[in-house]
């Protein structure tokens, strides 16, 4: 277990000065290139969740895209994308979230969830936690009922894990 999180540790690479200056970006790219790594970052949130009895894992633009399906297939969940805004075709519900500066937002097709699902919700990188913030709220709207949270990485001196409050977050490396 310690093996497989300094593997995965070792594989994401840190560039500084991305993508502004005094930012250190955790590269989730080198991670994908390693075959291993990869499988083990998978497998360790597959051991954790497929006996939870989740129905949906939903995975949030774009780097959610990534590691949320193959989670999926994995314990026979659907897979719901969480998009940038203006990208799905169908009706969407919406769900706008705050930024270092001004707004953004993610959208989900309206009936790719039934009330009373139990979700995981997925996505790379916890850094304020506006994101996993906005994708739990756009799913308790319509009823789901979110398990957990689950990152690969996260960034503690930004406090997002305060902002989930009392919802559960699982990450992989911190
Ligand atoms: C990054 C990262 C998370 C989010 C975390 O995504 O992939 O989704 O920021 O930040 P937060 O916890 O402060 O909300 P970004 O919006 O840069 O876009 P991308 O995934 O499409 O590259
Ligand atoms: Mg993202």
């Amino acid at each position: 277990e310690d093996d497989r999180i300094s593997r995965i540790t070792s594989a994401i690479r840190v560039i500084p000065d991305f993508p502004k200056p005094g930012i250190l970006f955790q590269d989730i790219t080198t991670l994908l290139l390693d075959p291993v790594a990869f499988k083990d970052t998978i497998d360790l949130f597959v051991e954790r969740y497929k006996d939870k009895d989740i129905s949906v894992v939903a995975g949030v633009e774009a780097r959610g895209f990534i590691f949320g399906p193959p989670i999926a297939l994995a314990i026979g969940a659907k897979f719901v994308p969480m998009r940038k805004p203006n990208k799905l075709p169908g009706a969407v519900i919406s769900q706008e979230y705050s930024l270092e500066y001004g707004t953004d937002k993610i959208e989900m097709h309206v009936g790719a969830v039934q009330e009373g699902e139990r979700a995981l919700v997925i996505d790379d990188l916890i850094a304020t936690g506006g994101t996993l913030c906005a994708a739990i709220s756009l799913l308790e709207r319509v009823g789901v009922n979110v398990v957990e949270c689950a990152c690969v990485i996260e960034l503690p001196d930004l406090k997002g894990r305060e902002r989930l409050g009392d919802k559960p977050l699982f990450v992989l490396v911190s």
